[in-house]
């Protein structure tokens, strides 16, 4: 098990002398026999040295050109109230995109004041919570949500913070960005002129919101996508952003403050793969930034990134236990045949639908002993009457692999157990947390008499 960076394991994982996967100073077999399996396993100390990482980079490389920086947890990658007090022991806010995650992100302590909150279909209570908690930004999303968090922040007596959230053209992911004049999505107002060629709805949304004497306009927001691994991208988008935001200076005397450039670094999910680069990001979008303020003649603006995966995902891994083990003869395009060793574990889609979504690509290995076995070319498959429910479709693993042997999946940290579902009514696994060879319940496992309750016959 190799711990150099890149690869999809947390730093602490090892091999302990029966050939043991240990995590955070935990094996796997001690995990499985104490919490059962499947099981999401969360490096404390690996969460907490990249939420470092990430501040650390960005508060150095935007202090080099004069500028603050804000680094909020995306806390829809994963949100528990252990989670969200890590994060903010680390420095962070945390960002949340729906009523749930900010009432967990509350419960764990986090001032509303160090929160934001997202969403493109916010309903009025959770902007009414958003308001009685004091939450620092509400991310407005439309035309129509200003008018409404305005009168709800009138009724209050408040003055409600908000950001717009602006789509700059620019998509990003994987190896790859474009810029296109048109955005075919529902997150977010174009920054490009509507069909009339008048103002854009970036700026209509901008000019409604200092209209309204109850909302305060903090600054503008751009998120470009997930999972990128080119950095080009993110300066491209703040670039147009400050753009607008010189436009909007010009137009109206109203130099916003704050840009938020979202989140989206990528991270490795094989071992192959080579996760971006926090402090070279940082200082290609520091110097992007510095570069646009100085072209437009505008002071630089504090920034804030709102990573999510890249905290959380590589500092988790999930736990299997291996059931059916079934070699199935395979037939190929060109007629030949091969043998693929399908390999059932006890959990699949319902605690990791990403593949199944993305066709997202994992690495696992056997994770309760050491085998010199000549490798098998297997698939990973869960329990679930469908046959798309894989958890890892292309695999080497030893030949020998069988019922009861524990198999871990690397790099499930981010978007496992926050999109989980109950399919087929499988019960959620726990997530449990481990440090300094201690592990400790986050979120307990679900239980059938869970399922019982919420079924009122
Ligand atoms: N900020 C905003 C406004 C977002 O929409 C997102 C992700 C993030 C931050 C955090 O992005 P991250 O740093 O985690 O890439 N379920 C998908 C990912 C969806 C991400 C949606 N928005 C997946 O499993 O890959």
């Amino acid at each position: 098990m190799s711990t150099a960076s890149g690869t999809p394991w947390p730093a602490s994982a090892v091999r302990d002398d029966d050939g043991a996967l240990v995590v955070g100073g935990v094996t796997a077999p001690a995990l499985a026999a104490e919490h059962g399996t499947p099981a999401y396993v969360l490096d404390e100390g690996e969460f907490r040295a990249r939420a470092r990482a990430y501040q650390g980079a960005f508060t150095d490389a935007f202090a080099a050109i004069g500028a603050g920086v804000d680094v909020y947890y995306a806390g829809k990658a994963l949100l528990t109230v252990a989670v969200a007090r890590w994060a903010r022991e680390e420095g962070l806010r945390v960002d949340t995109a729906s009523g749930g995650e900010l009432a967990v992100a509350l419960r764990a302590g986090v001032p509303g004041a160090e929160l934001g909150l997202h969403g493109n279909n916010k309903s009025d209570a959770e902007l009414q919570a958003a308001l009685d908690n004091g939450v620092g930004r509400i991310i407005v999303d439309s035309l129509g949500e200003i008018d409404r968090l305005a009168d709800l922040a009138e009724a209050r007596g408040v003055v409600a913070p908000v950001m717009v959230r602006v789509t700059t053209g620019v998509h990003a992911g994987g190896h790859e960005f474009i810029s296109t004049a048109h955005e075919d999505q529902k997150f977010g107002l174009s920054v490009n002129a509507g069909p009339d060629g008048g103002d854009s709805p970036a700026v209509l949304a901008l000019l409604r919101i200092l209209a309204r004497p109850s909302l305060k306009l903090l600054g503008i927001h751009s998120h470009i996508g997930s999972q990128i691994l080119d950095s080009a991208g993110f300066g491209e988008a703040a670039r147009t952003v400050l753009r607008l935001r010189a436009h909007l200076g010009v137009r109206t005397g109203v130099l916003v403050d704050e840009v938020d450039l979202g989140g989206g670094y990528g991270i490795a999910y094989l071992p192959q793969d080579q996760e971006i680069d926090p402090r070279k990001v940082a200082h290609e979008v520091a110097q992007a930034v510095a570069h646009a303020c100085q072209e437009l003649g505008t002071a630089v603006p504090r920034i804030s990134i709102e990573p999510g995966r890249a905290i959380v995902g590589p500092a988790g891994i999930t736990v299997y236990t291996v059931g059916t083990v079934k070699p199935v003869l395979v037939t190929a395009d060109d007629n030949s045949t091969f043998t693929r060793l399908y390999v059932s574990v006890d959990g699949g889609m319902s605690d990791n639908i990403r593949p199944a979504l993305y066709g997202a690509a994992y690495h696992a290995e056997i994770a309760n002993r050491r085998s010199e076995a000549p490798l098998a070319l297997v698939r990973v498959v869960g329990k679930h009457c469908e046959s798309g429910d894989i958890v890892v479709h292309e695999l080497m693993l030893p030949g020998d692999v069988q019922p009861g042997d524990l198999l871990a999946v690397a790099a499930t940290g981010a978007y496992g157990r926050s999109m989980a579902s109950n399919y087929n009514l499988l019960t959620r696994p726990p997530v449990v947390a481990v440090h300094d060879g201690a592990s400790r319940v986050l979120l307990r496992r679900e239980t059938v008499d869970d399922l019982l309750a919420l079924d009122l016959g």
